[in-house]
């Protein structure tokens, strides 16, 4: 029998650690999945939920999302669209897939998606007198990473409710700082649109903005390529490749 010091105990000692080693770690990936997923689709609610300044009231989230209503855009139209089933419908996923994406051509994709889905979820919260806020996808690549988050606008379709990120890779303390409550809550009340209501002028500047200006955001410290990013991301986004039509129907009450 092989001493317990030799070199094929060793080798088969560490190949056996290998196999169980790798054998838990698949093992949970596949036992877990579901909950990832589910963890993943609760943290997009608590986003949208954050962005329109709904409380979750005792970890109710399922209770606090009944108060938002999920509509599809189509945004070839910019007019709700039963077309498929809101319910069953993925935007990251149709925004990969060329059956139900369009693709961006180089002027009109500042935001580095390269497609865009020909459909969009959309996030309607309505109080007894109509529309009090909508809340919007955004994505857009910043240094690292492309950036998937909301922006809440307020019943007048121009201001600031509320933004945030729940899934992207810029790093901790630079880029990762879109996630800094202090620097989310700078957006609240900024103006989207100036007079043109198709051209937005909402973005980061470098430095700290002044509490005055109606569309300055203040630019992330040391991370000017996310800041630009996130700037881009808005723009597209609100602009007439995004939601700017969604919006003016929305505010003529014919979308
Ligand atoms: C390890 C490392 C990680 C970085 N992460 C980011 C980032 O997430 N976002 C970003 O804009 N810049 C990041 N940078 C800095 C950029 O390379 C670049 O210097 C910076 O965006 C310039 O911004 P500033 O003009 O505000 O200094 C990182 C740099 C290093 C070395």
């Amino acid at each position: 029998m092989a001493s317990k010091d030799s070199i094929s105990r060793t080798v088969m000692v560490a190949l056996a650690l290998c196999v169980v080693c790798s054998v838990v770690v698949s093992t949970a990936a596949v036992v877990l999945k579901d909950k990832q997923v589910a963890n993943a689709a609760n943290e997009k609610k608590v986003n949208i939920l954050t962005a329109a300044g709904i409380d979750i009231v005792d970890g109710d989230l399922q209770a606090a999302f009944a108060k938002v209503t999920p509509k599809l855009v189509d945004m070839a139209t910019g007019q709700f669209t039963d077309a498929v089933d809101v319910k069953a419908y993925d935007d990251v996923k149709a925004a990969k897939d060329p059956a139900l994406s369009n693709a961006l051509t180089a002027t009109q994709d500042i935001a580095s998606i390269r497609r865009q889905a020909k459909y969009r979820t959309v996030y309607l919260v309505e109080g007894e007198n109509g529309l009090e806020k909508v809340v919007l996808p955004v994505h857009g690549y910043g240094l690292w990473s492309t950036l998937y988050g909301f922006i809440a606008l307020e019943g007048d379709l121009n201001t600031v409710a509320g933004l945030g990120f729940y899934a992207h890779a810029e790093t901790p303390g630079l880029g990762g700082e879109v996630d800094n409550p202090r620097w989310k809550a700078v957006w609240n009340g900024k103006q989207v649109f100036g007079a043109d209501a198709s051209q937005p002028l909402i973005g980061l500047i470098k430095g700290k903005a002044l509490p005055t200006a109606k569309h300055d955001i203040d630019g992330l410290a040391g991370a000017t390529l996310t800041s630009n990013g996130v700037t881009n991301l808005v723009r597209f986004w609100m602009g007439k490749d995004g939601f700017a039509p969604f919006l003016a129907n929305l505010k003529a009450g014919e979308a």
